[in-house]
C-alpha cells in the first residue's frame, strides 16, 4: 500500500442509510456522511425537520414488516447501500431494578436496541457483500460494560448483546466485503438524554444541574467534564466508515471523554 501523508476520508460515490437520522447522535451522523460526500439515506417514525436535505423513508424498526419494506424501497430506488449506520435505540425502560422491569419492558428494549439493528444487517448483507467494501456500524453504549442496576438495567443488557452480535458479524464477514464495527458513546447532549436529566431532576425535586452531577457520580463521573457532543460521535463514525479505516473490524469504539472506569 503506497504511503499517504493524508487520511483518505472522502466519501464521495457511496450510499449510507443512517437509521433514527433525524434527531440527536443520529442526525449528525448523517449530516458528517453527506458533507463528506456520500448520499444519505435516513429513515425514523416521524419526519425530519424541513430543512434536512436527506432522503427520508419512515419506518418503525421495531416492526419486522417496515424494517423488510424499507431494505426493499432502499435496494430498489438506489441499488442498496455501503454504509448502514444502526443507530436506534434508546433507554425507554423504568429505573429501579430487576422488579421494576416486566416481560414486556424487556422485550420493547431488546427490540430496539438490538433485535432492530439485527433484523436490518439481515436485509442489507446479501446486497453489502455483493457490492464489497462496505461497512455496518452498531451504536451501542459504554452502558454495555456498566450496567447500573437502578437505572438502566434492560437498556444494558440490550446493548451488551448489541457488542457480542457485532464482534461474531464482524468475524463472520470480514473475509466478505464488509466491515462491522460498534461505537459506544458515554452521555451525550441529545433530547432524551436532556429529557432523561430533567425527569430525574424533577422525581428528587433537585435542579438540572446537580441532577446532572448526581447521575454523573454514579457512574464515576466524566474526567473530561462534560458531555459529548453528538458531532463528535459522527467524527468518529465518519472516519471507521471511510478507507482511512479499512483494516478496522469486529473492534468496539468508546467516546466517553474517559468516563468508562475500565483497562479496554
Ligand atoms: N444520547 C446519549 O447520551 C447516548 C449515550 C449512549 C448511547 N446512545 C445511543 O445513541 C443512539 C441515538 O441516541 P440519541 O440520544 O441520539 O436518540 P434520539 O435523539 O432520541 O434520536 C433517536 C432517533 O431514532 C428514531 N427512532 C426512535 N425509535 C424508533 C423506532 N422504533 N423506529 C425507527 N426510528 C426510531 C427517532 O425518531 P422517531 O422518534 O421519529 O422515530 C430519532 O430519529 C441510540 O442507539 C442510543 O442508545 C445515546
Amino acid at each position: 500500500m503506497a504511503h499517504t501523508t493524508k487520511l483518505n476520508t472522502d466519501l464521495t460515490g457511496k450510499t449510507a442509510l443512517v437509521t433514527g437520522g433525524t434527531k440527536g447522535i443520529g442526525k449528525a451522523i448523517a449530516d458528517e456522511l453527506a458533507a463528506a460526500g456520500a448520499r444519505v439515506i435516513i429513515s425514523a417514525r416521524n419526519a425530519p425537520s424541513a430543512e434536512s436535505t436527506h432522503h427520508f423513508i419512515a419506518a418503525d424498526l421495531t416492526n419486522a414488516q417496515q424494517a423488510s419494506s424499507l431494505a426493499r424501497q432502499i435496494n430498489d430506488e438506489f441499488g442498496g447501500i455501503d454504509m448502514l449506520i444502526n443507530n436506534v435505540g434508546g433507554l425507554t425502560t423504568p429505573g429501579g431494578g430487576y422488579s421494576a422491569l416486566t416481560d414486556k419492558h424487556w422485550e420493547d428494549e431488546l427490540q430496539l436496541n438490538l433485535i432492530a439493528a439485527i433484523r436490518l444487517d439481515r436485509e442489507f448483507i446479501p446486497v453489502m457483500t455483493a457490492r464489497r467494501n462496505a461497512v455496518i456500524i452498531h451504536i451501542s453504549s459504554i452502558a454495555a460494560r456498566q450496567a447500573l442496576w437502578n437505572l438502566n438495567l434492560a437498556y444494558a443488557v440490550s446493548k451488551s448483546a448489541l457488542n457480542s452480535y457485532s464482534k461474531a458479524l464482524a468475524t463472520e464477514l470480514a473475509s466478505k466485503g464488509v466491515r462491522v464495527l460498534t461505537v459506544s458513546p458515554g452521555a451525550t447532549k441529545t433530547p432524551p438524554m436532556e429529557k432523561f436529566i430533567a425527569d430525574y431532576a424533577a422525581a428528587q425535586n433537585i435542579p438540572e444541574e446537580s441532577a446532572l452531577a448526581q447521575l454523573l457520580q454514579q457512574t464515576g463521573g466524566i474526567p473530561m467534564g462534560r458531555m459529548a457532543e453528538p458531532e463528535e460521535v459522527a467524527s468518529l463514525v465518519h472516519y471507521l466508515v471511510s478507507p482511512a479505516a479499512s483494516y478496522l473490524t469486529g473492534s468496539i469504539y468508546a467516546i466517553d471523554g474517559g468516563a468508562l472506569p475500565v483497562v479496554s
